[in-house]
């Protein structure tokens, strides 16, 4: 027993002496107090004062940072605004009310440099997302881009869940495919470098593209599984410098088979919309906040508004009559047969109470080969839909597709397969991610909620 106590009391020993590492949104929710702790981070803040120095250190784990006071003989010339670093000691409850807990710092190791005067963000400013977007190697570490980042990521694994709680199997839709399911030209052609491939012959046996949507992949497998979704990237050669295009973004789509009318689309698109905001809203309190009060303020009132009402469903026969009567100078015009025009989703938007509105039954001739014939004639409708959202216009677009064989023969020869073995009604929709997030953050530039964006003409990193 006494071998045993030993071995009991060195490994004690060890535990002691071996601080614990946190996280600095752990060390904040003050579990650890008392221990010996390391975090390891960036410098937010420093302040000198005769026999302390104070510190802010964060690690991206929350848009807190962890008050680490130090005594003036832990100061090094080199810990400065932007530095990375290693502090260890005992966390403590602090005795101000500004900060539930603070380290005492026993030892400091400054891990990275960083000049204050060269590093383009200052201390305690508050930087433009305009400004710090010129920096995109860098602009992860201020507060609103970090708050942007980790809101993100709960929006990502929301949509994820709603989709698994609702019976939705995901499903990873090729990102090289050879169709160009939107008929619309924009595409990135994907073809191998090097000295081995210079005779222009395809790699594949025919011409390749980064996808447009995974809509026509996932049609084949709700043939099977009846509920589908997926949620990547998506490459559209738009050469579009607009605040609400990318070159490369997130969509998520989802595709529903025995359908029978628009609505059970709408539902899962407002449903998807309403949970995944009310689960942002809930779990990144001070991140939304943070946009909400600072970097887009009276946005949340708008938000709130979106999830307490339901979306009114307007056709595009009814939004034409409702542009034609405004008194508005639209720059481009709005004859029925018209495309909706971002400036016409926007007054759309804000004549329907500032919130979500469906618009259904376009003609046609809008809407791309898949969508489903009314057959109303002599208007010619196709039943599709679009979610369009305050400040940003089309959020969603979506449709039921086109099942009737006889319908389809003049289209294209592989999609009309898919309709010959069991075809059955069926229809979806696809979400810009970005959009999404613009929308519920206020965000006026698509390409302040993306890490690293590509548009046209853009340098990448
Ligand atoms: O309306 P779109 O083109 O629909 C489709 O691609 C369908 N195949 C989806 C489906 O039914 N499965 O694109 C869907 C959404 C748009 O409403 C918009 O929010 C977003 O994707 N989007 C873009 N977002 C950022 N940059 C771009 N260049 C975008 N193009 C479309």
């Amino acid at each position: 027993t006494s071998v045993s106590r030993g071995i009991a009391a060195g490994i004690r020993h060890y535990c002691k002496n071996t601080p614990t590492k946190l996280r600095v949104s752990q060390a904040l929710s003050g579990a650890e107090l008392g221990s010996n702790i390391k975090v390891q981070g960036w410098v937010r803040s420093v302040r000198a004062q005769k026999a302390n120095v104070f510190l802010h250190v964060n690690d991206g784990s929350s848009l807190q940072s962890l008050q680490v006071v130090a005594s003036s003989e832990l100061s090094d010339p080199l810990l400065t605004f932007g530095s990375a670093v290693e502090v260890t000691g005992i966390l403590k409850k602090s005795p101000h009310q500004k900060q539930p807990v603070e380290l005492d710092a026993k030892q400091i190791n400054v891990v990275g440099e960083c000049n204050p005067v060269d590093f383009p963000f200052k201390i305690k400013e508050r930087h433009g997302l305009e400004y710090i977007r010129q920096f995109p190697h860098l602009r992860c570490r201020t507060n609103a881009f970090s708050s942007l980042l980790r809101i993100r990521s709960e929006a990502t694994a929301a949509i994820h869940s709603y989709f698994k709680d609702n019976g939705f199997v995901e499903i990873n839709t090729p990102i090289i495919t050879s169709n160009d399911c939107e008929g619309a030209g924009e595409l990135f052609q994907v073809e191998p470098s090097g000295p081995d491939y210079a005779d222009g012959e395809n790699f594949f046996s025919v011409p390749a593209y980064l996808t447009v949507s995974g809509q026509l992949h996932l049609e084949v497998v709700s043939g099977a599984f009846s509920k589908v979704y997926t949620f990547g990237p998506t490459f559209r050669a738009e050469n579009s410098q607009s605040r609400r295009h990318l070159a490369e973004f997130y969509m998520v789509e989802a595709e529903i088979s025995f359908t029978q009318s628009l609505e059970d689309l709408t539902k899962v698109m407002e449903d998807m919309f309403r949970f995944a905001t009310e689960h942002v809203l809930a779990h990144c309190v001070e991140d939304v906040d943070l946009f909400h009060k600072h970097v887009t303020p009276g946005h949340r009132d708008t938000v709130d508004a979106m999830i307490k009402n339901s979306f009114p469903v307007i056709t595009y026969r009814e939004a034409i009559d409702i542009l034609r009567r405004s008194s508005e100078r639209f720059a481009f015009p709005t004859d029925w047969g018209c495309d909706l025009k971002t400036e016409h989703e926007k007054y759309l938007v804000k004549h329907c109470g500032n919130i979500p509105v469906f618009v259904t039954d376009y003609p046609y001739d809008l809407k791309p080969f898949y969508a489903r014939d009314n057959q109303d004639h002599p208007e010619r409708t196709a039943a599709a839909v679009d979610l369009l959202v305050p400040g940003v216009g089309e959020l969603c677009g979506g449709s039921l597709r086109e099942e009737r064989l006889n319908l389809l023969s003049a289209r294209l020869e592989e999609y009309l397969d898919l309709r010959r073995f069991g075809s059955v009604p069926h229809g979806g929709f696809g979400l810009g991610f970005e959009r999404y997030l613009q929308c519920i953050l206020g965000v006026d530039n698509i390409k302040d909620v993306v890490p690293f964006p590509r548009f046209s003409h853009s340098c990448l990193l």
